[in-house]
């Protein structure tokens, strides 16, 4: 049964955002990106917040082996949101359940623009059915005693709506808003440079922590875009994939990189997808050059052809025979500078 519970405001409560250690860059979620390893690996460069990859609550509350996949956790990886997605409060509070005590709070998953959300009702195709939303929402923050955040993009190209929405959000206790400024047709080969406006008319209108999210390429991109929609911090997702170390301003060696991540998998994770998935990212600019290592990483099926491609790739760098294009991940579909 869904209750109402008042939410009484002591004096000198630590806020919200001292609880999260007033974090400055924070990794994305990001489904099977977002992980156990690869967090801490962006942790290991200054990175202060992380999110678990969208777990889908239904998903989350039937199944104890997608319980255990999904949510890994450890003391190293701390302050962590988790988020979730659906559209039924109880189910969401059946799921927050189970991650309570491991977590800062939890996120609602108000972004996700892919067709699956749509055929679910979940994700950004909430955004546009302002009542449900909220109502959820109310729903959500009555009955739980952890903290609610959301991620939501830009609606349509109606700011009004957009801004209607967060300073509903935000009377329904919502915490922190991260805002995405692309809507939802803007993904893929449609991507465009983020709306950094809506971002700042939402931070001028709420007094929640607002995080900026999208078109971060370059170190110097934070503070031009902290600078002008003075978003309390910066969320980042595509850059950290291929440079997990971004948050860092160093110049580090990908492939120092990708041997630091591999200590991080073997001790965290089983799941070779994510060791995959990875790589393909991180060693992107030499594959365009070495199609020959791209297919051998293509080929690995069992962990030990994982550690031979490793092998392999560290004795290339040491014959000092690997060469790397100036086309980039992040760049796939966009123009190279
Ligand atoms: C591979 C991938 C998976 C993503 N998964 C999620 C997700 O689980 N939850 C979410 O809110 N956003 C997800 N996103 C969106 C990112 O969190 C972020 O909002 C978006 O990529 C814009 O940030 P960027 O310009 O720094 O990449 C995903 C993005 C990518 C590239």
């Amino acid at each position: 049964m869904i209750k109402m519970r008042m939410q009484v405001k002591k004096k000198n409560e630590e806020t919200f955002w001292d609880k999260l250690g007033k974090p400055k860059y924070i990794l994305a979620p990001m489904v099977d990106l977002s992980e156990l390893p690869f967090r801490l690996l962006c942790r290991n460069y200054n990175c202060n917040l992380t999110f678990t990859p969208m777990l889908h609550a239904q998903n989350f509350v039937k199944h104890e082996k997608y319980r255990s996949g999904y949510f890994k956790k450890s003391d190293n990886d701390k302050p962590l949101i988790a988020q979730f997605c659906g559209n039924n409060a109880e189910i969401i509070l059946n799921a927050i359940d189970y991650v309570k005590n491991d977590v800062v709070a939890v996120d609602l998953n108000l972004g996700c623009p892919q067709q699956i959300a749509k055929k679910g009702n979940y994700g950004a195709f909430l955004l546009s059915k302002h009542d449900e939303v909220v109502s959820l929402i109310s729903d959500i923050t009555n009955n739980c005693k952890i903290p609610i955040t959301c991620k939501i993009r830009k609606i349509d190209n109606d700011y009004q709506s957009t801004l209607n929405l967060c300073h509903d959000l935000q009377n329904r206790n919502v915490q922190m808003i991260t805002v995405h400024g692309r809507t939802k047709e803007e993904k893929g080969i449609n991507i465009k440079e983020c709306d950094y406006e809506i971002i700042k008319l939402i931070k001028e209108k709420l007094s929640i922590p607002v995080v900026a999210n999208g078109s971060v390429e370059h170190f110097e991109d934070i503070e031009k875009c902290l600078n002008y929609t003075k978003a309390d911090a910066i969320m980042c997702a595509e850059i950290l994939l291929e440079k997990p170390y971004f948050f860092s301003n160093k110049n580090v060696d990908i492939i120092d990189i990708v041997n630091e991540y591999y200590v991080l998998f073997l001790k965290y994770e089983t799941n070779l997808k994510y060791l995959k998935s990875h790589l393909f990212k991180m060693l992107y600019t030499y594959f365009q050059v070495h199609t020959d290592l791209r297919d051998m990483l293509n080929n690995c099926h069992g962990l030990n052809d994982y550690l031979n491609f490793q092998k392999i790739l560290n004795e290339k760098r040491k014959q000092g025979t690997l060469t790397q294009s100036n086309q980039t991940w992040y760049r796939r579909y966009r123009k190279t500078l």
